[in-house]
């Protein structure tokens, strides 16, 4: 099907998706950076994204971090700082409001900013890991850490072997019970909602695939179109936090 690329003044189009979310029984939103663009988190591809800026094979790869621990927590603790009075937006509060009353509700997120559990959600799964936890490369514990900053280098209280972010970063798999949480909520839902993602870095590139072959109906929401466009019944063009309150 050809995809509805809307203004989003076009009140049919939002009239026509919040009744289909409003008798929804199962429903899977995926979320990437975007979504906390208006919190004032950079992304990682736009104009001033993180990618821009930083190399990312210098920080965020595990041979990064065996080279200069010190350096990649350094990365780390500053965008812990940054992000530290960081509140959740409209879009964040409007996809907690809609867990509350759909039975059946994932969000699955590439994001690692935490915003979504501050805004309210709770069935969340961080496809990425969360820069508020840290995991020892020793035992292998992972725990939570809000420190700003952290000591670096860190180390596990419990058997003293040097922590990192708790982080999946570039050439590393995402785990095993993580990813199969993922696709089962992709396989079931009756409808996804694909939030801010420049939809490039897999597996949650192909995730609104997966949910439109397995018979979801798919929307997506971005400032523009990316290769999910060509895929998804419906690409609404606009910021994640005017929209997402006017879907729900
Ligand atoms: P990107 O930076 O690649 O893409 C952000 C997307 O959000 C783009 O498609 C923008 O058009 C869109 N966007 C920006 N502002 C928006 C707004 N206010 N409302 C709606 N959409 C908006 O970020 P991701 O797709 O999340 O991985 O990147 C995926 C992964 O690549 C990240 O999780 C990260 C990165 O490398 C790791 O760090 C492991």
């Amino acid at each position: 099907m050809c995809p509805y690329f809307l203004n989003h003044m076009d009140n049919n189009v939002i009239e026509d998706v919040r009744n289909r979310l409003s008798v929804a029984s199962s429903v899977t939103i995926l979320t990437g950076a975007g979504i906390s663009a208006e919190s004032g988190v950079p992304t990682f591809r736009g104009e001033d994204g993180l990618w821009r800026n930083y190399r990312a094979e210098e920080l965020a790869t595990p041979q990064a971090f065996k080279r200069d621990p010190v350096l990649v927590w350094e990365w780390y603790n500053m965008r812990r700082e940054r992000l530290s009075d960081i509140e959740p937006n409209q879009a964040h509060y409007a996809l907690a409001r809609l867990e509350k009353r759909v039975g059946d509700f994932t969000l699955i997120t590439q994001n690692v900013d935490g915003l979504h559990e501050k805004g309210g959600s709770r069935n969340i799964i961080e496809l990425h890991g969360n820069i508020w936890r840290v995991r020892c490369t020793g035992c292998g514990g992972i725990k939570e850490n809000h420190d700003v900053p952290i000591d670096i280098p860190p180390y596990c209280m419990d058997c003293g072997g040097l922590l990192r972010p708790h982080i999946v970063w570039f050439g590393e798999m995402l785990p095993d019970d993580v990813l199969s949480s993922a696709y089962s909520a992709l396989e079931i839902c009756k409808i996804m909602i694909v939030v801010g993602t420049s939809g490039i870095v897999q597996p949650a590139a192909s995730m609104a695939y997966t949910a439109k072959r397995a018979g979801a109906y798919v929307i997506e929401v971005n400032l523009e179109m990316t290769p999910n466009s060509g895929i998804v019944d419906r690409t609404i063009i606009g910021k994640a936090a005017e929209i997402l309150p006017l879907l729900i």
